[in-house]
């Protein structure tokens, strides 16, 4: 019993109840079910109702990941959002949400890194874990993207979708070995050379409004399979494990072809990549885990297995880390 990991407890998600499929976005603007299929996989996306907020998204993904678990929100001493959506310039996201849940205790707030979010949340309150200040962290990505779209672009409103997904980490003692549960390694990469080839074109400092999301989306695209098969080889490396190891691989879901090409680059296995991106669409910083709630509570995802998750975003933003179930 020599070191700290960060073992995860519960895993929650919760999606908003419209569903706004391919042949509802043909209405709105000049596309089709083909194209959007064909270049992106999605057939559908939810959309939160007005008066809906990333924070009410964060709160119900929270509470079904504390039931998972067996906890209550008494539990938990750290609770981050991981959102580009939040619901305020501040506060923090994150500090609603706890007080939403009646946590009184602890620490919050919120990690910016658009769509690669959750990973750098986990990742870096793994580290706050492994330094003894927080016991029980919920761990939220949630978002809203629906918000900044511009409705009346194709190339990006057809991506996009809202949604949430939570996971509470709770600090182990634990034999320092790769058979351990928990997080075992990560990386995290950015690259603020490329912030303008996926960026929402307002804010505080410079327009004064939230503003829309922008994106050059081949260059996103090709930056996307170099930045995540790179990042993944470095933490294959770095642990000796091969990609025949991995028992799931749970991406970001923005695009099925991004995602076939780096499982293809890496040489993993298409029957253990998680899914989830046709039904969701690109809910940024909540896509990993809304994909990792569906893995586990549809029994793929199972005790001792070894579980990949990765995401790219804006900034760029992108990493990856590696979890023993
Ligand atoms: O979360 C991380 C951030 N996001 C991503 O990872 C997204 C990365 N990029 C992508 O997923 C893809 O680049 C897209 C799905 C955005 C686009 O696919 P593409 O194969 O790169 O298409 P494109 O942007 O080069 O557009 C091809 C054509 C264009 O027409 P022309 O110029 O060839 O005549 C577009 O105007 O498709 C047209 N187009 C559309 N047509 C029908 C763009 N959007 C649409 C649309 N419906 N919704």
């Amino acid at each position: 019993m020599s070191v700290l990991r960060s073992v995860v407890r519960g895993v929650g998600s919760y999606l908003p109840k419209e569903v706004l499929t391919n042949a509802d976005l043909t209405r709105m603007v000049d596309t089709t079910d083909e194209w959007i299929v064909e270049r992106s996989g999605i057939r559908e996306r939810h959309r939160a109702a007005p008066g809906e907020f990333t924070s009410d998204l964060a709160v119900a993904a929270a509470r079904a990941a504390l039931a998972d678990a067996g906890l209550t929100p008494d539990d938990i001493d750290l609770v981050v959002v991981a959102t580009a959506t939040p619901d305020h310039t501040f506060p923090a996201t994150a500090t609603e949400v706890q007080g939403k849940l009646g946590i009184t205790r602890g620490f919050a707030y919120d990690i910016q890194a658009v769509c690669t979010g959750f990973v750098y949340a986990i990742t870096t309150v793994d580290a706050q874990i492994k330094a003894g200040l927080a016991k029980r962290a919920l761990v939220i990505g949630a978002e809203t993207f629906s918000r900044i779209l511009d409705w009346s672009d194709r190339g990006t409103c057809v991506l996009f979708g809202d949604g949430a997904g939570a996971v509470v980490l709770e600090a182990v003692w634990s034999p320092g070995t790769l058979d351990d549960h928990g997080l075992l390694a990560a990386h995290l990469r950015a690259d603020g050379r490329h912030w303008h080839k996926l960026y929402v074109d307002g804010g505080p400092s410079t327009t004064g409004v939230a503003g829309h999301l922008r994106m050059e989306g081949k260059e996103v695209f090709k930056h996307a399979v170099h930045n995540l098969a790179e990042v993944i080889d470095v933490l294959l490396a770095e642990t000796g494990f091969t990609a025949a190891d991995i028992d799931w691989f749970v991406p970001h879901q923005a695009n099925r072809r991004i995602i076939d090409a780096t499982g293809k680059k890496l040489g993993i296995d298409p029957a253990k990549i998680v899914l989830t991106v046709d039904r969701h669409g690109n809910t940024s910083a909540a896509s990993v885990p809304l994909a990792l709630d569906a893995a586990v509570h549809d029994g793929r995802v199972k005790k001792g297995d070894l579980v990949m998750l990765e995401a790219m975003g804006g900034g760029f933003t992108w990493g990856a880390a590696l979890i023993r179930w």
